[in-house]
């Protein structure tokens, strides 16, 4: 009884071309979705995130968040919703105190620097220390009336370590590589906290109503290519078979997403997501057949592209699509988040032209 009425509600969903897409299954187009489709490129984001303060003050506020997760659908064709939040509320949650500073990106107060504070981290309930990230899924997934579905996602445990080793943004990583290459140990403590954390995270997204989830990877690729299969992709992949599969009778895709990953395509595609995401530098045709029918593939147009002429974008929006070729399994994306500096009329111009063209292939 419960089982009929869980499945109908999913079939309300007006479009479901992106979850179909990850599925590798038939669509009449590409659908398209962009990263950080919420941002500083829209004069709607700018204001509310002066209404509310901070960015921060933004992310932790549900019914902003849920504002701005909403806005970017307002304006274009989109074809999923992602949640308003950021990688880094993780170790926020676990203490690390994190914070903004103007121009220079993200911060945190206690970096961990000594073995003590490794082997205190602390894998946070979802319920309790991110009750704010969870409230804004229910309620963007209650806003959005199933009009099209809603992703959740969190940073790799890689990445998150990246921040939470360097206490922010770093040009070489030479905190988290000195740990990685003289005391891998408690490098692999801290990513053994952050897998079991991002599972819970994103598993709670999942039960508030998050329809596909995805794993931003930033950092992975600045490391060696035995580095990266032993501190980012095995931590991944233990997150990926510790994920809820199916919620109301739907299944629930994963997506990871390593920039600069694009020379293990075929390790990525082994760990068990349903798609790979690809920055610009790699060629969507070459991924596709190195990939096969392991995994669909999303991306992967160079942000730089927006900062083109309408007909420019075109053409290249065709280059995307002809690369990947006729057929399911394609999501359309950029190669990495958009600037802050896109006119947003070209959004509007790269979604429309996604839509048009991709007909064809279908
Ligand atoms: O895609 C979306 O629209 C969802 C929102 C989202 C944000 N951050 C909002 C945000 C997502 C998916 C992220 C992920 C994220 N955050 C990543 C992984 C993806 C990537 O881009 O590589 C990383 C590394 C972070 C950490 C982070 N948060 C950085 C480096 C910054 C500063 C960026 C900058 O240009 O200053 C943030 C802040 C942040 N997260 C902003 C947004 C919209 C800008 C904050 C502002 O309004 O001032």
């Amino acid at each position: 009884m419960l089982r009929v009425a869980a499945l109908n509600d999913v079939s309300r969903l007006e479009n479901d071309t992106f979850l179909r897409a990850l599925l590798r299954q038939p669509t009449p187009y590409t659908p398209v979705w962009i990263m950080r489709q919420a941002g500083r490129y829209l004069p709607e984001y700018n204001a509310t995130r002066a209404r509310a303060g901070s960015f921060l003050a933004l992310a932790k506020n549900p019914d902003f968040a849920t504002e701005v997760t909403l806005q970017p659908l307002a304006r274009f064709a989109l074809d999923a919703a992602i949640l308003f939040s950021d990688i880094l509320t993780v170790p926020d949650a676990m203490g690390l105190g994190l914070y903004f500073v103007e121009g220079e990106g993200p911060k945190f107060e206690r970096p961990l620097r000594n073995e003590w504070e490794v082997r205190n981290l602390f894998v946070p309930d979802p319920s309790e220390h991110l009750r704010y990230v969870i409230d804004t899924v229910t309620q963007v997934r209650k806003a959005l009336d199933n009009r099209v579905p809603l992703i959740g996602f969190s940073g790799s445990p890689y990445t998150l370590a990246c921040y939470m080793v360097e206490g922010g943004a770093s040009a070489d990583f030479r905190l988290i590589k000195t740990m990685l290459y003289s005391r891998p140990d408690l490098l692999h403590q801290i990513l053994s906290v952050n897998a079991r954390a991002v599972t819970a995270y994103l598993n709670a997204q999942i039960d508030a109503g998050a329809q596909a989830v995805m794993i931003f990877d930033t950092w992975g690729g600045s490391l060696t290519g035995a580095a990266y299969r032993e501190f980012s992709l095995a931590y991944m992949e233990s997150i990926v078979s510790g994920l809820t599969r199916t919620r109301d009778g739907a299944t629930v895709p994963r997506i990871v997403f390593t920039k600069g990953g694009g020379a293990w395509l075929e390790d990525i595609a082994a760990i068990g997501a349903d798609a790979v995401g690809l920055d610009w530098t790699v060629n969507l045709a070459s991924a596709r057949a190195r990939i096969g029918d392991r995994a669909a593939l999303q991306g992967n147009l160079d942000p730089g592209v927006l900062f083109g002429a309408p007909e420019r974008i075109h053409h290249e929006v065709q280059n995307v699509l002809a690369a990947y070729g006729t057929g399911a399994g394609h999501v359309f994306n950029l190669g990495h988040g958009i600037s802050q500096h896109t006119d947003p009329d070209h959004v509007g111009v790269l979604v429309d032209a996604v839509h048009d063209l991709s007909r064809s292939y279908h």
